[in-house]
């Protein structure tokens, strides 16, 4: 048999003709990532709520702007892993049906501080929190997090929550009107700190017992 390259060979055509073969390459790989993500997209235990999840309120959502103008989700994520050291240290592991209301959420994986997806279970006080965001070598001497003092500065924007919330409205978070009528009152007076404190307070309180036991479950 000849070892000469088959010139009729489809494999041949394609090898020697570079444009071709970069195009086929990507629909290659694209069947690839379609298969893993489109069933994600319907399926209903990665697109719904949990019951007991509810879209964040206005002071929650102003301190979450916060958190992620002030790069908190550089050292820290929010997203516990199904891994024993990891739920025996931060607790339940992370369900997709608690972040359906996150845009963009923070799960990340760069965890320079404790990953943050239920410190709101963690017991601490606002005080506490008001305390390590001011200083944080205050309360955790060997702390390396940065301090924010200015938070406790600056007063939030009603109407700029208000916006936040139609457009988040917009992309399938169910607000209501009244949600974002009651916007401005809502924050009237409060500082960045007092937002910042009321998102981390929240974070991880929303999972039921219920939702536990579903998935304990399934496993
Ligand atoms: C340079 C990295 C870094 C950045 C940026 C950072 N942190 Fe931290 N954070 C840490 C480290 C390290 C710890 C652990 C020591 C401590 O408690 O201070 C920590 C701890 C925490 C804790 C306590 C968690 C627990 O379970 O004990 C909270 C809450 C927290 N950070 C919130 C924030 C917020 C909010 C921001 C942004 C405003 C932020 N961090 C930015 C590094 C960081």
């Amino acid at each position: 048999m000849s070892t000469q390259p088959n010139p009729t060979h489809v494999h041949d055509k394609i090898e020697r003709n570079i444009g071709l073969m970069m195009i086929l390459i990507a629909v290659a790989v694209s069947f690839g990532g379609l298969a893993e993500i489109v069933p994600l997209m319907f399926q209903a235990e990665a697109i719904k709520p949990l019951p007991g999840i509810k879209p964040y309120s206005a002071l929650e959502l102003a301190g979450r702007d916060v958190y992620q103008r002030e790069g908190c989700y550089n050292c820290h994520s929010q997203m516990v892993r199904t891994l024993r050291f990891e739920t025996e240290r931060y607790g339940h592991y992370s369900l997709a049906g608690e972040s359906v209301y996150d845009h963009p959420f923070q799960w990340g994986s760069k965890r320079t501080g404790p990953d943050l997806a239920r410190v709101g279970l963690r017991g601490y006080s606002d005080d506490w929190h008001r305390a390590h965001l001011n200083n944080p070598r205050d309360v955790v001497p060997e702390s390396n997090m940065p301090a924010y003092p200015w938070l406790a500065k600056h007063k939030l924007d009603g109407d700029e929550v208000a916006a936040h919330m139609r457009a988040l409205r917009r992309v399938g978070v169910p607000y209501s009107d009244a949600d974002i009528a009651g916007a401005p009152a809502a924050v009237a007076g409060k500082t960045e700190q007092d937002a910042v404190i009321a998102y981390l307070q929240g974070l991880g309180t929303h999972l039921t017992p219920a939702d536990d036991q579903a998935r304990a479950g399934e496993d």
